[in-house]
């Protein structure tokens, strides 16, 4: 039998990866994010693979597009075996300049969607005692980096949430995990920094890919473990060291306040919204 699953923010990055090596596997991949011309990319190249590719564009920080999303995947599949809560994005910013509706936008991307899909799921993978949900967390759940506040929330969030949801499935086939990625090289940090240019090229956005990781490696290593119903996959051995760090928690804040804080201010007081750091 077919096996389905469902990735979001497929458009990109990780979960672009991610849907690509489930299509390979041979399962029938919905796929889920507003830029609609790039799902159509990904469908085409799944064509010559084992599985298939069905998109369903949309914005997840819409909870009637959720709802509806889920009811017409159960109808026609009758199931989910995978959902993968993948979409999100974070801002590199001063947290009182952050404008409060990206902050709300954020939650619902990076938290209230991840919760709303795993109710809609749960019903019926319960029913079938088989199903996997993994979210996709951070490592800065643990170490958060600093001038990303709103960001790293979300991503505690999403610890908080997975960490609490295993309680309730204890003694089922119906796992849920969640994946602590370190920096990654995707669309992400295009996104999260209002860069200043320099010679044509985008500073702080290469200054944060020059220590990403690939997204395809961190992919593999989640679809390697993916039936494994752990609480929590480390899929780098950076991301293992970062996680590790949870023990010496006064260390991390040392190195964030007097370190890496310290080094991204600079960083963004390059950037163009320099005037906003002036008196904070
Ligand atoms: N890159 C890193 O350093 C890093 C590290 C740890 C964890 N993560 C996490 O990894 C996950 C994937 O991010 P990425 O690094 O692969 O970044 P990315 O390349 O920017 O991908 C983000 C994906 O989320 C989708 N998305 C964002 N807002 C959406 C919305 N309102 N509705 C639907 N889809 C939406 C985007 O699609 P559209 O724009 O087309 O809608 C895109 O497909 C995120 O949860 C991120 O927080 C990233």
């Amino acid at each position: 039998m077919v096996l389905i699953s469902l990735v979001t923010g497929a458009s990109s990055g990780l979960g672009r990866v991610l849907a690509e090596l489930l299509c390979e596997k041979g399962h029938r991949v919905y796929v889920i994010a507003r830029r609609k011309n790039l799902l159509e990319e990904l469908k085409k190249q799944c064509k010559n693979l084992e599985g298939e590719v069905i998109i369903i564009p949309g914005d997840l920080s819409d909870g009637n597009f959720r709802k509806k999303l889920i009811s017409q995947i159960l109808k026609k599949e009758k199931k989910i075996d995978y959902l993968f809560n993948n979409a999100g994005f974070g801002r590199a910013i001063l947290f009182e300049k952050q404008n409060k509706k990206e902050i709300e936008n954020m939650f619902k991307v990076n938290v209230i969607a991840y919760e709303h899909l795993a109710a809609l799921v749960l019903s019926s993978m319960k029913k079938s005692n088989n199903g996997r949900i993994i979210n996709i967390g951070s490592v800065v759940a643990f170490t958060p980096l600093p001038y990303f506040t709103a960001y790293n929330s979300t991503k505690s969030a999403v610890y908080g949430f997975n960490r609490s949801l295993i309680y309730e499935l204890k003694g089922l086939k119906v796992t849920s995990t969640v994946v602590l990625p370190a920096r990654m090289k995707t669309g992400f940090a295009e996104k999260a920094y209002d860069c200043y240019k320099e010679k044509g090229r985008n500073m702080c956005i290469e200054k944060f890919n020059k220590i990403a990781e690939s997204p395809y490696v961190v992919a593999k290593n989640i679809i390697k473990n993916m039936n494994k119903g752990k609480e929590i996959i480390t899929p780098t051995l950076r991301a293992k060291m970062w996680y590790s760090t949870r023990y010496f928690g006064f260390v991390v804040d040392f190195v964030m306040k007097y370190i890496l804080g310290p080094k991204e201010r600079k960083h963004l007081e390059q950037a163009v919204l320099k005037e906003d750091y002036k008196n904070s």
